[in-house]
């Protein structure tokens, strides 16, 4: 009886809650270990398969202790959603001899990664966020076949263990419009010409998952928050309608997610034929509730996205509640669901274990597991049984951040509130400026110089991780890493570089190694957070703000500029980049804390102008990664974050050389916004995409500042020939002028090998010499 009992309650519990994704990766990165193991040889399929297993059935288990009605299956991937797509739909490349049947680990991973005879299928940033998906290589030869029965097979898994799902799919127009056309095919082809073929695969997906005993199917249909064309839109139209009579039967939803949806779209979406729900991101789709208030068409579910899956704050449960209640005015109490904004896929996994934060900070953090709770505890609060010592807790720790001296500070609010609306430039314009620099540091043309860190060896790694541990005495680590100076010095020097660095010895990571300086971040010891297949991040989170007790980078830049007569670059990360490879406070706009970390930097470049150092490089790898999604929030981007740079700079001399570096050459649409940061002189990765980068200028594009289009590509331990160097260069004074041109490697030299590096650098300097010597004879 008492069973009985119990498992009516349980029924009863189940409110309208929903998740959107899981992420995979567990709570100790368990599917990471398992992967590379299993990539290593060290390890059989059935290794990894258990452990997969594993992690899936606590994650099912995790939701429906904790109450949630709509839990999502196939949402677990070997590496990617979108290749797991792909592989359902067997449309495997050519290139990996794949000649049908259920796809296995072999041709599965072979397409993510590539193998000694072939190479992976490329990766690309999954809309605005950090993690990473394979695109389909597509076009009119592919040969669809249902080749893998993966949704079902999670979805017959989880029943198995006493939880029915929602099955996942990646929606059948989004799989089209991320496509690409495969290699040899038509860069015009329509890719959406391609849904007749898909969609018949679509229905024995559907038609086995109904057998299978689902009930609720969900269809990831993301690319509705972009600015699609009228054909595009029409694309889904035909789609569900192909698709209307396989679903019946089901309820279905489609999930969008990370932007709000336009009115067209919306439009479209909602009118779509077989489809009972439509989720959205509330979180960042603030415009889509006013469409929701006034045309959510009656009957259908709305999926409410309140809780964020794109960062690691504590749902504000009250603000929450109060805005589900005023829609469940709109579509009704029994149709509307709570959910997350997206997948929490984009989050830490679990806060629960977590070693390093302080409790304070701790309760204003909710990872992944808590989301889950929070979805839960907004779901029962809306049928009437709120859980009022869960939702003052949740108050008191919303209060507690908002009046916490560790998060405002005063000085920094008021100095950061005063630069917005004005301007921030260097007085003088930058020929003079480069003319003033040049009587100072007396470079020859063509200037040589690298991006800033040098070879990071096993035993440099071994000294910082053992005086973290407090195992070596500070002198001896400042000992070891001044020899490690020291060598980098006198390398640079035989090899007659003009503009040294100090090879960032004692840097591991160039956010954290800032954001462990600053006032205002916190660093966790597991906030992983997958960015692409095996390969987790930690983002610092910045809790409060930003503020620079003291100097972080004089000591080691002074005592490597006193070892020699040649300029000494002091080597920064900007505000842009730090931001952005940070999780962000969401109690303030971005561009506040993007300038508040500005004027932290500020101080840093001006310590370092006095301690005597002539030429300060301040990277911002991350200013076009930081793009919005859509265009129309482009310019109000690119203006606070070319003004957050120019802030960091303006205080200091003529004689003050500003370099920036950028690791992605693609950047001919926001030219103007790079000039617009007023460098001295910027270097960027050039050396994999040579003629995209140059037809800027070709195109007649002015560039009045020093610029250094990496020679080389870093990425590859391939040594390149002085030959082949002057020749790139002799591409660049083709459309670049003489006296602005700088010679360096693409990116920084972390990665390699002192073998590779010398000869490398020994070759860039002989080319750069020996066109001097031929421009100088053809005068
Ligand atoms: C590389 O991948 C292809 C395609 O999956 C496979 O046939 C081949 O055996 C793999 N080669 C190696 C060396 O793993
Ligand atoms: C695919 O088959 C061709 C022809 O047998 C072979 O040359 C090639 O190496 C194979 N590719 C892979 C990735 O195994
Ligand atoms: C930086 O921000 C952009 C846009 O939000 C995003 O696409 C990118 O992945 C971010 N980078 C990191 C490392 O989080
Ligand atoms: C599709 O099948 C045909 C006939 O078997 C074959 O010629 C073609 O190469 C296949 N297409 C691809 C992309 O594998
Ligand atoms: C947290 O730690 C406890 C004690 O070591 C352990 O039993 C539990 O499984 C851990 N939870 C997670 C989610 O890692
Ligand atoms: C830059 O400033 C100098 C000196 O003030 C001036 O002579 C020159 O015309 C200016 N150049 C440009 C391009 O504005």
């Amino acid at each position: 009886m008492r069973l009985i009992s119990d498992c009516v309650f349980l029924m009863d519990r189940k409110m309208a809650s929903h998740i959107v994704g899981y992420p995979r990766m567990g709570p100790k990165r368990e599917l990471k270990f398992a992967l590379e193991s299993f990539w290593d040889g060290k390890s059989a399929a059935e290794d990894l398969k258990k452990v997969s297993a594993d992690l899936r059935s606590s994650i099912w288990k995790q939701m429906s202790d904790a109450g949630i009605k709509y839990i999502p299956s196939n949402t677990f991937s070997y590496y990617d959603q979108m290749l797991d797509t792909t592989a359902m739909l067997g449309a495997v490349p050519s290139r990996y001899n794949w000649t049908g049947g259920e796809i296995e680990f072999s041709t599965y991973f072979s397409m993510a990664r590539g193998n000694a005879s072939v190479p992976a299928m490329e990766m690309t940033k999954w809309f605005d966020t950090n993690y990473h998906f394979i695109v389909p290589e597509l076009g009119p030869d592919v040969n669809f076949s249902y080749a893998s029965h993966k949704a079902v097979d999670e979805y017959k898994e989880a029943k198995a263990l006493g939880v029915d799902t929602v099955p996942v799919l990646v929606g059948p127009v989004s799989y089209l419009l991320l496509s690409k056309p495969a290699k040899g095919v038509e860069k015009s082809f329509p890719l959406l010409s391609l849904l007749d073929k898909i969609l018949p695969i679509y229905k024995e997906v559907i038609a086995e998952l109904k057998a299978a005993g689902a009930s609720f199917i969900q269809f990831d249909e993301p690319t509705l928050v972009l600015d699609l064309e009228a054909q595009k839109l029409e694309a889904f139209t035909k789609a569900y309608a192909d698709l209307e009579s396989s679903l019946s039967g089901l309820n279905v939803l489609v999930q969008t997610y990370f932007a709000d949806v336009p009115a067209e779209a919306f439009k479209t979406l909602t009118a779509l034929k077989g489809v009972t729900g439509f989720g959205f991101d509330l979180v960042r789709g603030t415009k889509t509730l006013d469409l929701i208030k006034s045309s959510f068409p009656s009957g259908k579910y709305l999926f409410a996205g309140v809780v964020d899956g794109r960062n690691i704050w504590a749902n504000d449960l009250a603000a929450s509640l109060a805005l589900l209640q005023s829609l469940e005015g709109v579509v009704g109490k029994d149709k509307l669901v709570v959910s997350t904004s997206c997948s929490l896929l984009h989050t830490a996994v679990d806060l629960i274990n977590e070693t390093k934060l302080d409790d304070e900070i701790k309760s204003w953090l909710a990872f992944a597991a808590q989301k889950v709770v929070e979805v839960n505890a907004l779901a029962k609060a809306l049928s009437g049984a709120k859980d009022e010592a869960f939702f003052s807790a949740n108050a008191a720790a919303q209060a507690s951040r908002k009046s916490s001296p560790r998060v405002t500070n005063e000085a920094v609010q008021k100095a950061s509130a005063a630069l917005q609306g004005s301007d921030h430039r260097r007085a003088t314009n930058v020929s003079a400026r480069l003319d003033a620099q040049q009587k100072k540091l007396n470079l020859p043309i063509l200037p040589t110089t690298t991006i800033g860190s040098f070879p990071q060896t096993v035993e440099l790694r071994r000294v910082r991780r053992e005086y973290k541990a407090k195992k070596i005495s500070e002198e001896e680590y400042v000992a070891a890493i001044t020899e490690e100076i020291k060598k980098v010095v006198e390398l640079q020097e035989d090899l007659d570089i003009d503009v040294l660095v100090h090879g960032e010895p004692e840097r591991n990571d160039m956010v954290e190694y800032f954001g462990e300086q600053l006032s205002g971040f916190a660093f966790t010891a597991n906030g992983w957070v997958q960015s692409y297949g095996s390969r987790c991040v930690k983002p610092p989170i910045i809790y409060g703000d930003v503020s620079r007790p003291k100097a972080m980078t004089v000591f080691w830049s002074s005592k490597a500029q006193s070892m020699t007569k040649r300029p000494m670059k002091g080597m920064l990360t900007g505000p842009v980049t730090i931001l952005n490879w940070s999780f962000v406070r969401n109690d303030q706009p971005r561009f506040e804390t993007c300038y508040q970390i500005a004027l932290a930097i500020k101080d840093e470049v001006e310590d370092l102008e006095k301690a005597g150092i002539t030429v300060i490089q301040i990277d911002e790898a991350a200013l076009r990664e930081g793009l919005p999604l859509r265009k129309s929030e482009h310019a109000f981007y690119l203006n606070w974050a070319v003004h957050s740079f120019r802030i960091t700079n303006v205080g200091i001399q003529d004689t003050t050389q500003i370099h920036t570096h950028m690791c992605y050459s693609n950047f001919n649409d926001i030219i103007h916004s790079i000039i617009d940061m007023d460098a001295d002189v910027i270097t960027i990765e050039n050396s994999r995409s040579d003629e995209k980068l140059l037809s800027v200028f070709r195109e007649g594009v002015k560039y009045g500042a020093g610029i250094g289009p990496g020679v080389y590509d870093i990425h590859s331990p391939r040594i390149p020939s002085a030959e082949e160097i002057a020749d790139r260069v002799n591409k660049m004074l083709a459309v670049l002028d003489t006296n602005i041109l700088w010679v360096n490697p693409d990116c920084g030299l972390k990665t390699r090998k002192y073998t590779e590096v010398k000869p490398a650098l020994q070759n860039m300097v002989s080319a750069a010499k020996a066109i001097r010597t031929q421009l100088a004879s053809a005068k």
